[in-house]
């Protein structure tokens, strides 16, 4: 027995044996266990890959958004944020292309009756083809496609099906009435384009500036799956950074990318779990000039190291398309105008120079959810002791932490202790999130809020009670000291942004 202040435990030896989650079940069966992740609507058998956060998720997913709206809106000075609605005119999506364009091809096995997306499999592209630029039905009829999933080319020809949720508007409408249909958005990025000239007057912008929003984009996944990481309801947090037309475009999609890239290690993620990838020109959304992901090793049980890999956001030039498509005034060569239904012209007028044009985007767009998996696979952690028992401990970035910090009575028999110990939580709640927790033994108690990240405990003892002082926990390094309840809030604090 060891003992600290009056604090009693029994000695153990754990080890690390610092392992990151191995595979997505890990995260699935503790995020489930440990109220972060339910599968949706699961009393009626469940609704294939959509998920509900539970209690600890959610704030999760909040100290998420938070750290990156802080990180564009708050630290910076060119970025303001915005929040438009998730049902917009259809003809937004008519003349951002996603009508016509936000398809993915599909095709069937006819042997093993898989369906997928044809553009994923392998033999689809030839070399150096550009989707929609090349006869796809006559490679897969050639036999030079094979199924990911039994490996046979005897495959359908391929369909198109758009991605977007379609819906129709108001009572009374018709299924069929196209004058009702609308769409809930498959990106936020379109409620930004469309209030650029608001948002640039009402607060007095001058480009280079930025706009942000986080919100729930839908997309009619063909294979959603893999947990979180593609479901048809999702989030996104999308800055929309609108420059100059010659400015150095290629090199802001470095630029942006590098500030991403430590973005996510201030989350926690290792590095070693990050790697970019240049979004090959045939792979091009119909936007993009350039794009590069930043890709998570989202699968490291697979031996093939190139296919441990999946995006976690991406960081795209999307040239003027956007803002030249909503505009009113631009015409084709035969002098028509490119958009008929407009109303307005989201050119900007730059007055240093004395001249109109359309702000050229930097968009990075990345996704809550999958920054959520990515955080919860790089903070898992096992300790196993001398007698085998394994620990769970997710070392989540402070930030990021659920809980910050848990108030356990050493006896919960003790009214003196447990009312100290609520006292405690009530004082510091204003300051930070914290819990009470008297459902275990200590050792139990340490053990659950070391599984669900939280950073700290903060133990009350029986000398607690004559000296005024509790025992800190690290919930890293298992290492307790001693510290006066005068002192506590300003103690945690500090340790927390340490
Ligand atoms: N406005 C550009 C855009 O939406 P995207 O690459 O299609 O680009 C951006 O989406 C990010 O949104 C992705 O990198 C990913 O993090 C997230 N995302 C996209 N589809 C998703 C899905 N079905 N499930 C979960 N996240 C998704």
């Amino acid at each position: 027995m060891s003992s600290v202040g009056s604090l009693s435990f029994s000695l153990t030896v754990f080890y690390i044996r610092c392992v990151p989650a191995p595979n997505i079940d890990t995260i699935v069966s503790l995020a489930k266990r440990r109220g972060f992740v339910f599968p949706s609507s699961e009393v009626y058998g469940g609704l294939g890959s959509a998920w509900d956060y539970g209690p600890l998720g959610v704030e999760l997913c909040n100290n998420v958004k938070q750290s990156w709206w802080r990180w564009l809106v708050y630290d910076r000075d060119d970025i303001e944020g915005i929040d438009s609605s998730i049902i917009l005119n259809r003809l937004v999506w008519k003349y951002s292309g996603h009508e016509a364009t936000f398809h993915d091809p599909l095709v069937d096995c006819r042997e093993c009756k898989s369906r997928m997306r044809a553009d994923k499999l392998e033999g689809y592209f030839p070399e150096g083809g550009r989707l929609g630029e090349f006869d796809a039905n006559a490679r897969l009829r050639g036999g030079l496609v094979k199924c990911s999933n039994c490996g046979s080319t005897n495959l359908t020809d391929e369909r198109y099906f758009n991605m977007m949720f379609r819906t129709t508007l108001g009572a009374a409408a018709a299924e069929d009435d196209p004058a009702a249909v609308a769409y809930l958005r498959p990106e936020t990025a379109q409620g930004i384009f469309i209030n650029f000239l608001n948002v640039q007057t009402a607060m007095r912008r001058k480009v280079p500036f930025g706009i942000a929003q986080v919100g729930k984009s839908f997309r009619n996944e063909i294979t959603p799956g893999n947990f979180i990481l593609r479901t048809r309801e999702f989030e996104q947090m999308e800055m929309e950074y609108f420059v100059t037309p010659d400015a150095e475009h290629l090199q802001m999609v470095d630029e942006w990318t590098a500030l991403y890239v430590e973005w996510f290690k201030g989350l926690g993620i290792d590095g070693r779990n990050l790697k970019l990838h240049e979004v090959p020109k045939e792979e091009l959304a119909h936007y993009s000039k350039r794009t590069v992901d930043i890709m998570y090793r989202y699968f490291p049980e697979r031996a093939e190291e190139e296919r441990q890999w999946e995006e976690l956001m991406g960081i795209a030039y999307r040239t003027d398309f956007d803002l030249r498509s909503h505009s009113s005034k631009p015409v084709d060569e035969e002098g028509k105008r490119i958009n008929a239904d407009s109303t307005d012209d989201l050119s900007y007028f730059d007055e240093p120079t004395k001249t109109r044009f359309y702000p050229h985007v930097i968009e990075p767009a990345a996704g809550v959810n999958r920054t959520v998996l990515a955080v919860l696979m790089d903070a898992y952690s096992e300790r196993t002791n001398d007698k085998g028992e394994t620990r769970v401990i997710l070392k989540l970035a402070p930030q990021l932490a659920p809980i910050k910090a848990a108030i356990l009575p050493l006896a919960k028999n003790k009214p003196e202790i447990v009312g100290m110990a609520k006292a405690i939580k009530r004082s510091l709640q204003p300051m930070l999130r914290a819990v009470y927790d008297d459902t275990g033994g200590i050792g139990k108690l340490y053990a659950r809020q070391d599984e669900i990240g939280t950073p700290l405990c903060v133990t009350v003892d029986h000398q607690s009670l004559e000296d005024e002082a509790v025992t800190v926990r690290d919930r890293d390094t298992w290492e307790q000291e001693r510290v006066k309840v005068s002192e506590l809030a300003q103690h945690l604090q500090r340790r927390l942004q340490a």
